[in-house]
């Protein structure tokens, strides 16, 4: 019997080796949600190897560098600038992403930026495989991977190989726009076993995999594709939920004192926080705290919203976009509401270190996460597990977040619908203390249930009872 320590009957523990695009700095705690911060405290527990791009470009890349981080060694390559534009900003942020995300209108498909895709891929698999042990456990993680388990395979791999999807899985009829959509799901295939973040992202892909991929399907999640059988279920990511609320908790002076200054001022403070994109529904969100603000002149001066929003991407047009509408959105607003005493938008384009996130996720009265699409959304639940217990703030979140097929006792909104977020926003900051306090106690409860220890367990133990064919 295995057991999620990759323990083999023998007693011999079983390495588990990581495959991301990005490799978090595990020494570092500044990065905003995402991948990187749902798995850095997954493998810095664990242990093991974690290999990815070393977020370098280099015109000679050399050999892999290695660091030994704790109990993870990682492994990190460079990329050309070449390699970089078609693989990073082209297929996989321009293609992938957009249509991921149900953007067909973003997307930008060219042939090099395929053929860079699948180039990559292939550095990827000759880089690792020295690293590899034939009894490793093998994980790889989203979209800019889809191809190398196929890659490992082609070079002789036999190990376990899981893949995790940290976005969306589109329906099939979006998916099909995607020129070589079949060649795509086909390396899915490869792997042992396939998670997602929420049964309706597993639901569109079993749809693909029937209709358009002949595959047949049962119950318990295995699947029959041709020669290739697997396993696809839902594992919805968390996160540590007691590490995170002990971080809240600690005093951060600034913080501190621009809430007591709030407090003086009776005003409340309402909460965004995300990577630049256009799939965090950034543009509906300001002009729907600007709807709240015409439409309720009683609460004028009394309320903040503070964004956060790191940029991301910036050399993909979409996203260059987005940040200039997003500057002349936050100026049109301030300037149509703001007073000699008051900013009704503070809007932040900086990363924040975690703990001040933390912290000010506590000191706010409302958490605003309304992406049009998003794979799970790691924010909602850092602002839920931040809250005080007796006095908590309230979520206000977007149906098409998957944390929102858990996330049931925040208030739902739709992201399209401006006037409904405005009134959703309104219903927040008059909610009533006991409304808060049940609200906040049923959504504590469901992400300790869902944290990043039953997210890892769940997808390694599974992935170590997928019966092989060897
Ligand atoms: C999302 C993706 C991750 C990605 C992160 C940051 O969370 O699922 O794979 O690492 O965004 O984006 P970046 O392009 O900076 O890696």
């Amino acid at each position: 019997m295995r057991n999620s320590e990759g323990t083999n009957p023998g007693g011999h523990v079983k390495r588990l080796v990581v495959i991301s695009n990005r490799v978090a700095d595990l020494r570092k705690t500044t990065q905003t949600g995402g991948l990187a911060v749902g798995l850095a405290d997954a493998v810095r527990e664990r242990g093991g190897v974690w290999f990815g791009w070393s977020g370098r470009k280099l015109k000679e890349p050399g050999e892999p560098k290695v660091d030994r981080i704790g109990k993870v060694t990682q492994i990190s390559l460079a990329l050309t600038p070449d390699d970089y534009a078609a693989y990073y900003l082209g297929y996989a942020n321009s293609v992938l992403w957009p249509l991921f995300h149900y953007r067909l209108d973003l997307v930008n498909f060219r042939q090099e930026f395929l053929d860079g895709y699948r180039r990559v891929n292939e550095k990827f698999a000759e880089a690792v495989l020295p690293f590899l042990r034939p009894d490793d456990t093998i994980w790889v993680h989203d979209y800019h991977l889809i191809p190398l388990a196929a890659e490992l395979r082609r070079r002789g791999c036999r190990q376990r190989i899981g893949f995790f999807l940290h976005i969306p899985f589109p329906p099939p009829d979006l998916l099909a726009a995607a020129p070589d959509n079949e060649w795509l799901v086909a390396c899915l295939f490869e792997y042992d076993l396939i998670g997602f973040q929420t049964e309706a992202d597993l639901g569109n892909f079993r749809r693909y995999a029937e209709e358009q991929a002949g595959a047949t399907t049962r119950e318990d999640g295995s699947f029959k594709a041709g020669e290739h059988s697997f396993r696809a279920r839902a594992f919805p990511i968390g996160i540590d939920v007691d590490q995170f609320a002990e971080m809240a908790s600690r005093a951060s002076e600034e913080v501190a004192i621009d809430e007591l200054r709030r407090k003086i001022l009776g005003r409340r403070q309402i909460i965004g926080v995300d990577r630049l994109d256009y799939s965090k529904g950034l543009p509906d969100r300001f002009k729907a705290f600007g709807r709240l603000l015409e439409r309720h002149p009683e609460i004028h001066k009394k309320v903040t919203l503070l964004q956060i929003s790191p940029s991301s991407r910036q050399e993909v047009q979409s996203y260059a976009d987005i940040k200039e509408e997003l500057a002349r959105l936050s100026g049109a607003i301030n300037s149509r509401f703001a007073d000699f005493n008051w900013t009704p938008i503070r809007y932040i384009q900086r990363n924040v270190p975690r703990e001040k996130l933390a912290a000010l996720f506590r000191a706010s009265q409302v958490g605003f996460v309304t992406p049009l699409r998003d794979g799970m959304n790691l924010v909602a639940k850092e602002f839920v597990a931040a809250q005080h217990m007796e006095d908590p703030g309230v979520l206000v979140l977007s149906q098409f977040a998957g944390a929102a097929e858990e996330m049931t006792e925040a208030l739902i909104v739709n992201p399209y619908d401006i006037d409904d977020m405005a009134e959703n926003l309104f219903r927040a900051l008059q909610m009533p203390l006991k409304e808060r306090q049940r609200r906040q106690k049923a959504l504590i409860a469901r992400i300790r249930k869902q944290d990043a220890r039953a997210w890892l367990t769940g997808f390694l133990d599974t992935l170590e009872k997928v019966r092989r064919a060897e």
